[in-house]
């Protein structure tokens, strides 16, 4: 069956429910600044964390029929409450009857891969949303390719809103940041590393390191998923080639685009001027 997209090379689409799939994307483009980029946030439904597994994936299928069909071969799941819940799916069921020559990544399988190399202890520490946590991923995962680490998981049910709100650096973000890890860290002092197993941590990173113990990794994903995505072109170079090379980014975002510009510029640390979509 012909696939019902364009089949010319097209930039690589990368998802978040809002904002934090920036700071992935932020990485990705220093690794590999030579591509063309689609970023896609459904900040008008963020945060997906409470989401149930059915609304996540009805979403995150949403999104990556948008990106398809703005001509990306190659679309990146920047958030790991979509690559918990919706990812499996889209993989093994969806791509067959949308694309079966496309292919949708997640952020999740990267970051369990380079964590066997970053815990002296095995006892690993992870933050994310209810709904990752919820959902074992990491557990699962960190269980088949690594079963001498232990993983000690932790909510943060607060932190999204902090970030999507601004409030990243005002004093309730420390009330809740050290809420947090004091609750982690007291689950198990041996934990020598913390996974910040959503893509809008990063924000809260100095936070989280001046309440974490001095000696515990804080792990942010980005550099892992842009070496990872780097990888995978070089595999792939069928898949390379269907990308285009431009060093291009558009933004785009199903809130009012004037509301996600300024706080996604302030992110990508460079203007951007979104667009409004619907899904
Ligand atoms: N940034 C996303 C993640 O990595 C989702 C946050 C949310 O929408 O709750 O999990």
């Amino acid at each position: 069956m012909a696939s019902q997209y364009s089949t010319k090379p097209a930039p690589i689409g990368v998802f978040d429910s809002g904002f934090g799939g920036l700071s992935i994307l932020r990485e990705i483009r220093k690794e590999l600044p030579q591509y063309d980029y689609i970023f896609l946030g459904d900040n008008a439904r963020a945060p997906y964390g409470n989401r149930s597994y059915q609304l996540v994936y009805e979403f995150t299928l949403q999104a990556v029929k948008h990106l398809f069909a703005q001509g990306c071969h190659l679309v990146i799941l920047a958030c790991n409450t979509a690559s918990a819940k919706a990812l499996r799916s889209i993989q093994q069921r969806d791509l067959q009857d949308l694309d079966p020559d496309r292919r949708v990544l997640g952020v999740i399988r990267p970051t369990v891969e380079e964590i066997g190399n970053l815990t002296r202890t095995r006892k690993v520490g992870l933050f994310g949303t209810p709904g990752t946590v919820q959902s074992l991923s990491y557990d699962i995962e960190i269980a088949k390719m690594h079963p001498d680490i232990k993983v000690f998981s932790h909510a943060c049910p607060m932190w999204v809103p902090l970030v999507e709100n601004r409030e990243s650096d005002g004093p309730g973000a420390d009330y809740f940041v050290k809420k947090d890890v004091d609750a982690l860290m007291a689950q198990c002092n041996e934990i020598d590393s913390i996974i910040l197993g959503c893509t809008h941590y990063p924000l809260l990173y100095d936070k989280i390191k001046k309440y974490a113990p001095a000696n515990v990794n804080v792990i942010e994903q980005g550099p892992i998923v842009a070496r990872s995505l780097k990888d995978y072109l070089k595999r792939h170079p069928d898949m390379e080639e269907r990308c285009t090379k431009g060093g291009t980014c558009k933004y785009c975002t199903t809130e009012d685009a004037s509301r996600f510009s300024p706080v996604a510029s302030i992110f990508v640390n460079q203007t951007v001027e979104a667009h409004h979509v619907i899904l």
